[in-house]
């Protein structure tokens, strides 16, 4: 069944959502469940007759008749790779912004994910800052995860300077950091506002003991961040395993990274 007139380039996005479901698979970070992926796609669904609306929490008038793709509460990352539309639902906002109807892709039952207050609320963020990112994705990141465990690693600043420390690309995709959300519990209004707010001045966020989340305008390039990221927190741990303190990069050098993000940038 086409659901869109943009059909191809639907189903182009949705491959690019099995592609990453089995790397964040094979890469230990998605066991069972964990993690969702959610897409703001570039076409909305010509409205179904006498539709189920269900009510948002927090209006998003931002959003209005915008379509979704999320992956489905309690689905396995490993299925999502095989079939992100049996694993995943199509939602679609209301005219008002007030609710969301689910629109059917197969007749399997499935619901958002319960990280649906943080997906929406993050969308909703960037269409009202006007940029262009389309996807949101959350993973079980394990050496991220890792770093949130050392009590002196509890702050935005704590964890940048070891994410840039670690290596110059991490400054230069990875520019405005990690923001960090101090543990909250999962799929609630209050984690969902913590993280929007550090997304105003991060390119991604961290959720202590819990994950990260990441935004980007396609599906492959937002996996890129959560590797960046991942790669420095693994630097640091070889380091630490070798019995050895890493030595990090001086002000100076991340100061001329930066200027040259600028350069590139403007
Ligand atoms: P869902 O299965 O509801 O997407 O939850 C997975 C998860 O990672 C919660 O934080
Ligand atoms: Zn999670």
């Amino acid at each position: 069944m086409n659901l869109f007139t943009k059909q191809n380039e639907i189903e182009k996005i949705l491959r690019d959502v099995q592609r990453v479901a089995e790397i964040l698979f094979q890469k230990g970070w998605s066991e069972k469940n964990a993690g969702n992926i959610s897409v703001k796609l570039p076409d909305a669904i010509a409205l179904v007759s006498n539709p189920k609306v269900h009510p948002l929490d927090k209006p998003f008038p931002a959003l209005a008749d915008t379509c979704f793709y999320m992956t489905g509460t309690g689905k396995r990352m490993q299925d999502v790779a095989v079939s992100a539309t049996d694993n995943g639902l199509f939602i679609q906002i209301t005219p008002d912004g007030h609710g969301y109807i689910p629109v059917k892709a197969t007749d399997q039952e499935v619901r958002p994910t319960s990280e649906f207050p943080s997906h929406l609320g993050i969308h909703n963020m960037i269409a009202e800052r006007g940029s262009h990112e389309t996807i949101v994705m959350h993973t079980h990141a394990t050496e991220i995860i890792a770093l949130t465990q050392n009590p002196k690693i509890k702050s935005s600043e704590a964890l940048n300077k070891i994410l840039w420390g670690m290596h110059p690309e991490t400054m230069v995709f990875i520019p405005k950091g990690a923001g960090f959300v101090p543990y909250i519990l999962p799929g609630t209004q209050t984690i969902a506002d913590a993280t929007i707010e550090q997304f105003a001045s991060h390119d991604i966020v961290v959720w202590e003991k819990h994950g990260i989340f990441a935004i980007g305008k396609d599906v492959i390039d937002t996996f890129d961040n959560i590797d960046i990221a991942c790669k420095s927190a693994k630097i640091w741990f070889a380091c630490k395993s070798a019995g050895f303190e890493p030595e990090g990069m001086t002000d100076e050098q991340l100061d001329e990274l930066r200027d040259l993000v600028k350069k590139f940038n403007s």
